[in-house]
């Protein structure tokens, strides 16, 4: 690894609103972190938080936790949410497998997933964040009624999702097939655009967005 990772890996232990390997706030996150009662909304592969921070501008009565293994990606995400003030806003570094770890039941209120990498391998299906795996990960979190937001440039992702969404008689909330197709679309998703869509979007690739609930009908 880098000598520059290995400084930011060092930095995030010390920053106080980043949490690796410390679920303390398990079941209290709002007031234990955020010292309110504000709902809590999930950004998984966050990367640098770009949906995490873009949101909690326009929902400052919300709170946000983006979630991410790459510590280098956290570090710059961490710091602009305090360069910017935003103290709505969190990082966990972990295996998304193991969020159960870090919140209670019913504690979640809304989850993005943004521009996931697709596995597009079949043997590496269950590593898809859509996955039915995952599903039963969120499940342990996530009010019956809370929303999962796929927003992905991958064709396969977004058709895979469906399948599992139908699979499992899951209810949709909207279904984007080309976001930017439609000036609606686009501002129902409140303009953001994270690192990877804008590459996405330079080489030209259609940006596909999904969301449903996880309770069954
Ligand atoms: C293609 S990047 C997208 C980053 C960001 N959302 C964006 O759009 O700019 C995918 C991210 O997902 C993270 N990731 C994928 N699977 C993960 C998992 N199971 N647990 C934690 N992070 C994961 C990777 O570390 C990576 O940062």
């Amino acid at each position: 690894m880098g000598k520059d990772k290995l400084v930011k890996f060092e930095a995030i232990r010390h920053m106080d609103n980043v949490y690796e390997n410390n679920p303390i706030h398990k079941g209290q996150w709002a007031k234990g972190h955020f010292n309110n009662n504000q709902p809590i909304v999930l950004e998984l592969a966050c990367g640098k938080g770009d949906y995490a921070r873009g949101l909690a501008q326009v929902f400052p009565d919300k709170n946000f936790i983006g979630v991410d293994i790459k510590g280098n990606r956290l570090f710059t995400g961490a710091n602009l949410a305090r360069q910017h003030n935003l103290n709505n806003v969190a990082f966990i570094r972990t295996q998304i497998d193991h969020l159960d770890q870090y919140f209670e039941k019913d504690e979640v209120d809304e989850i993005w997933i943004t521009f996931p990498d697709p596995f597009l391998k079949d043997s590496r299906h269950k590593k898809r964040l859509t996955s039915k795996k995952f599903i039963e990960v969120y499940r342990q979190f996530l009010k019956p009624s809370g929303v999962v937001n796929l927003k992905t440039d991958s064709p396969q992702l977004y058709a895979y999702t469906k399948e599992v969404v139908s699979e499992l008689n899951l209810t949709v909330i909207k279904d984007y097939s080309d976001v930017y197709a439609m000036e609606k679309q686009e501002t129902e998703l409140y303009g953001i655009q994270t690192y990877y869509e804008k590459m996405h979007l330079k080489d030209n690739r259609t940006i596909h967005f999904i969301s449903f609930q996880i309770d069954e009908k």
